[in-house]
């Protein structure tokens, strides 16, 4: 095909080639015909324009070539960039000239509806769809708008091993990978070096595959998970929620900046509730938590670990992201500080989004005395040995600390709608799926 006179150019970037002859690179995503026309549904990865091919503009072969073109051919497409308001987009284009790249039948992925371990098993083709295609793009702007937050605030980023001598986040949910003559685990949080790095940086942030062995099938729950773990010397758990929250409120605008078309169109998930995302998040203790689950009908005993239903019954009470903070320390894992006005609880947080979708931060202030998280510890059965190294930071130049982690996974399935966290990420790792 002569493209010499038409430049190539991206779907996203049609606008500023309004009138111009522009070659387009892409597959064929859908297609009808009506007579002397063909609408040409062409995406290219950065969007999804309608080229509208002619009989009487195009050879006689090429229009009934087109006529049987498959679903996903790679395509090349020459023609004008035209204003149309009926467009999504708001152009559409008139095709010149078309040549296959590469043809074939039978892609398994129709119009027609599939079940969703049919799509799984597909993933790497299911990407192409508008709505996988929309949810890589809000993830990537999720991740971007995360690392420029902390990035634009001073914060240092920590690369924290994935492989590691001990659990962080309870012995229940490690991966074991042998390593030589030892045994390794792959990390489930980057936490423990993070607090190393807060030391030495002041503040500091560890964002990285983590790892948990979760033996539970639940819509929240994947084994390989995206977490961004800031930590920040002198900070209390006030100053570690306050971060929290100007950060998710950050987060949250960027993408409704970018994707409104995207999370109303491709995704209907209804925006209001996001649009609602601003400060203050509404901040209750446990026990306040737990006295209002019960009362809304779903008794429980202090003590008792908030499942997943009793996260939606609290969640739904709030029109934004509720911070729960001061659980009781049993529940929590050796590393938190406990509060000196109630030992029986702990100084951690964890915010629940709304609308159901769970808790997607957890975090808190550190034990910062030795001598106390030895005991610590010691008391979760843990080998005193293995966090030796992390004993040392409260040997020498200890200081209250804090941070959290928020679970990038299910911050998609919240602000993009999605019921279950296996569409947010684009291979999902769960207890029964290993492949693609
Ligand atoms: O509450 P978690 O277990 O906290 C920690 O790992 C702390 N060490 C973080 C810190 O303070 N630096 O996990 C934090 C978040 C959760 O709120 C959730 O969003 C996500 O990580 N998460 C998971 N996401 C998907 N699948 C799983 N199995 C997850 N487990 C935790
Ligand atoms: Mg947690």
């Amino acid at each position: 095909m002569d493209s010499t006179s038409a430049p190539w150019t991206y779907v996203e970037d049609v606008a500023r080639h309004d009138g111009q002859v522009i070659t387009l690179k892409g597959w064929l995503y859908g297609r009808r015909s009506s007579g002397k026309l063909h609408f040409l549904q062409v995406r290219d990865g950065t969007g999804t324009i309608q080229a509208v091919m002619f009989k009487g503009d195009v050879p006689e072969a090429l229009f009934a070539a087109a006529d049987k073109l498959p679903q996903e051919a790679s395509i090349l497409v020459r023609g004008r960039v035209k204003k149309d308001a009926r467009s999504p987009l708001g152009f559409e284009l008139s095709v010149e000239d078309l040549a296959v790249v590469q043809a074939a039948e039978g892609y398994p992925i129709g119009p027609k509806e599939h079940g969703v371990a049919f799509l799984m098993e597909h993933r790497h083709l299911w990407l192409r769809s508008a709505r996988q295609h929309a949810i890589l793009r809000i993830r990537h702007t999720i991740v971007k708008a995360l690392r420029d937050y902390f990035d634009f605030r001073g914060f240092t980023l920590l690369d924290a091993p994935i492989l590691t001598p001990a659990a962080c986040e309870g012995t229940s949910t490690l991966f074991e990978v042998p390593y030589f003559d030892q045994k390794a685990y792959l990390t489930q949080s980057g936490q423990l070096y993070g607090e190393a790095g807060a030391m030495a940086l002041g503040k500091t942030y560890v964002f990285g595959p983590t790892f948990r062995a979760e033996k539970s099938k639940t819509r929240r729950h994947l084994t390989e998970f995206w977490m961004i773990e800031p930590e920040v010397a002198y900070m209390d758990l006030e100053g570690d929620m306050a971060l929290a929250e100007d950060m998710l409120v950050e987060v949250v605008g960027s993408v409704l900046g970018k994707h409104r078309a995207e999370i109303a169109g491709a995704l209907e998930r209804p925006i209001d509730a996001l649009d609602r995302v601003k400060k203050p998040f509404p901040r209750i203790t446990y026990t306040e938590a737990v006295e209002r689950i019960a009362a809304a009908g779903h008794p429980m005993n202090w003590g008792e670990d908030i499942g997943g239903d009793e996260e939606t019954v609290l969640a739904n009470q709030f029109d934004r992201p509720v911070m729960v903070h001061r659980y009781p320390a049993a529940m929590k894992a050796f590393y938190f500080k406990k509060d000196p006005s109630d030992p029986r609880v702990a100084l951690g947080v964890d915010v629940l989004a709304p609308e159901g979708y769970g808790e997607i931060i957890g975090g808190g202030q550190r034990e910062d005395d030795l001598a106390t998280l030895e005991a610590a510890i010691d008391a979760a059965g843990l080998p005193r040995e293995a966090f030796s190294w992390y004993l040392d930071l409260r040997r020498w130049g200890s200081v209250p600390h804090a941070g959290f982690g928020l679970g990038v996974e299910r911050t998609v399935a919240w602000i993009c709608g999605l019921h279950h966290v296996r569409e947010t990420i684009p291979f999902a790792r769960t207890i029964e799926r290993l492949a693609p």
